[in-house]
């Protein structure tokens, strides 16, 4: 949530600020803002609404100044308005800070300034800050000192950085639960919330770990460790970065490109860890820890949204294919939950962001028991990459569009690799699935091409306000990823049930402005959702069903999606396409933004 950007060197700062402003829009769209510093002082700009308002406002008018920051909003405290949006600033105007996060003590502070007669002009947590530093400076009478005595003082989850006319040349910045990287160029340096925006102008970043602070300049990068006053020893890394990624081709927004990618995850995730020929799983990322993994009993996964689908699908696979007992939790409920945890546990965090605070918070709850603590995440290097004691990266590419698609999809792929490689090759699906796994991209390219029948679909059911969506086993959470992708992007309520449950209760809202989106493929329960199927129609609910044979669902179901056969393990990787594009088309039908869905974010790194 929230996209924080930082520029000094010798270009005009305003420019990349805007154009990676633009790159960190999916943590956040509510309002804009961006603060230059020149000779003259600080200039300041901020607005309701996407950075390309911001921009046509700029246009012909730029803010002049080589030292500047800026800020997209997801709000937390305050609506989206004009003195909500960032940066904020002291009473005097002197302290320009941009923030990520939650000050959580943020009252406390703001009674103390207050008692101490200063105004408030805003609804948010942020504003304590540059509010607090005015005060702390004032006491002080050095910047640096007085940005971290502020950022000492804060409480909860922040990325903070700030500018100063008191400093013209300089960037302050923190980190506490909220990522930051500083990517350090040639008598320049920039700062972002994620790699995204810098890599076109340099790969050699420095991930802010935290308790650090920096101290930036066009020529310096100072790391302090916030607790120890003490400066930090930190050697830039190099990242590899593929500029194509981050571009559109010719695709109308992200959610389709990244659909389309779909085939390319898989091909990606699998490439060097699948060795057909060999019936081998080699995973680099676990050899590390093979020792480790012998002992392990029970496994953990911990994740959100659709990750959290992704991981129950990874429940079954581990525990039918490696034989070791796994419960999946939400990483919210798993993080104040009280359960007994010992050294044969294994905690498995499946993100795409790899940020993601609550899933971050469930890892750090374990920290002290220890047990092994694996990380299945696409975004390299991010927070909790680097917080496990080892992992699996996905490979799926930078993901862009708030629905995660090819991140399901490539961390279903990985928790397959996991499952087989747990189990060492015993388990009479062994090489089936390494046999299977290969040939889908291929499959995943055939469901693709439905895409105009499945629009067509779309059309025809888009106008109804609720939906439902049934599977078993393997499909139910399917179902349940199913459900959660035609909400969020065409704000239809949609449920996602297992089969088994419609008797229990869901049956009951069935009528036949009601439909049912059936997961019916062939499989050792192919029947019994034929029967959830039989029952919905006798209560006059629309039935569309995902198979394998349309012959089987004649007469019964409404309309049909026929996609390829494969192994029961696998169906999630197939059957959550034409979902992906089912719930595409029908908010494109409705006229929502598809990359954008209101009130969301792409990385949630506020609790
Ligand atoms: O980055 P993460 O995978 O940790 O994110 C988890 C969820 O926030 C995310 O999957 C969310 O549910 C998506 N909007 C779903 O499309």
């Amino acid at each position: 949530m929230c996209g924080i950007i930082g520029y000094v060197g010798p270009e005009q700062a305003q420019n990349f600020i805007l154009d990676g402003l633009a790159t960190l829009e999916y943590r956040g769209y509510d309002s804009t803002g961006l603060v230059v510093i020149n000779d003259d002082g600080a200039k300041l700009v901020r607005s309701v609404g996407r950075v390309s308002s911001v921009r046509d406002e700029l246009a012909g008018k730029p803010l002049i100044g080589k030292l500047g920051i800026g800020h997209t909003r997801w709000a937390t405290h305050g609506a989206p308005l004009e003195r909500n949006a960032h940066p904020h600033t002291d009473s005097d105007k002197q302290f320009y800070v941009v923030h990520n996060g939650i000050v959580e003590n943020f009252q406390d502070i703001k009674t103390m300034l207050e008692a101490q007669s200063v105004t408030f002009k805003s609804d948010t947590d942020t504003e304590v800050i540059p509010q607090l530093l005015a005060y702390n400076y004032k006491k002080l009478g050095d910047v640096k000192e007085a940005f971290l005595k502020t950022i000492r003082s804060l409480k909860g989850a922040y990325s903070v950085v700030m500018v100063t006319p008191l400093s013209p040349d300089t960037m302050y910045a923190a980190r506490l639960s909220s990522p930051l990287v500083i990517g350090i160029g040639d008598k320049e340096n920039f700062i972002a919330s994620d790699p995204t925006p810098i890599m076109e102008h340099t790969k050699k970043v420095i991930f802010l770990n935290d308790y650090e602070a920096a101290v930036i300049t066009a020529e310096s990068c100072e790391i302090i460790h916030i607790k120890k006053g003490k400066l930090a020893k930190r050697i830039p890394e190099e990242l590899e970065y593929d500029p194509e990624q981050a571009l559109l081709g010719d695709h109308p927004n992200f959610m389709i490109k990244e659909v389309y990618e779909a085939p390319q995850t898989v091909r990606s995730a699998l490439l060097g860890r699948l060795r057909v020929e060999q019936k081998l799983i080699k995973l680099g990322g676990l050899e590390l820890v093979e020792e480790q993994l012998r002992y392990i009993d029970r496994i953990i996964i911990v994740s959100c949204g659709t990750s959290f689908y992704a991981s129950l699908v990874g429940e079954y696979l581990i525990e039918e294919i490696a034989g070791i007992p796994v419960e999946v939790q939400q990483a919210s409920e798993f993080k104040y939950r009280v359960e007994p945890l010992n050294r044969s546990t294994m905690v498995i965090a499946v993100s795409q962001s790899g940020e993601t605070a609550d899933t971050l918070a469930a890892l750090e709850k374990v920290a002290g028991y220890g047990v092994l603590r694996l990380g299945v995440v696409n975004a390299v290097g991010s927070s909790i990459a680097r917080l496990t004691d080892a992992g699996v990266y996905c490979h799926a590419g930078s993901e862009q569009s708030v629905a995660s698609t090819k991140a399901f999809i490539a961390q279903v792929t990985v928790l397959a690799l996991i499952a087989l490689y747990l189990s060492d090759g015993n388990t009479p699906l062994y090489e089936e699935m390494i046999n299977e796994l290969d040939k889908l991209p291929a499959k995943i390219e055939a469901i693709l091409k439905l895409e105009p029948a499945i629009k067509k679909l779309a059309k025809k059911y888009s106008h109804h306000r609720d939906f439902l969506y049934i599977g078993r086993r393997y499909m139910y959470p399917v179902a349940l990823e199913g459900a959660l992708k035609l909400k969020e992007l065409s704000y239809i309520h949609a449920e996602g049930y297992a089969g088994g449950e419609m008797k229990h209760g869901p049956l009951a809202m069935i009528d036949e402005n009601f439909p049912t989106m059936a997961l019916a493929l062939d499989g050792e329960l192919f029947e019994k959702t034929m029967s959830n199927i039989q029952e919905i129609k006798a209560r006059g609910g629309p039935v569309i069903a995902i198979c394998n044979d349309p012959a089987k669902l004649k007469d019964l179901a409404d309309d049909v999606i026929k996609i390829p056969k494969t192994i029961e393990q696998l169906q999630p990787l197939l059957a959550a396409i034409p979902l992906q594009l089912f719930a595409y088309h029908c908010a494109l039908a409705l006229g929502r933004n598809v990359d954008r869905p209101r009130n969301l974010a792409k990385s949630v790194t506020v609790e």
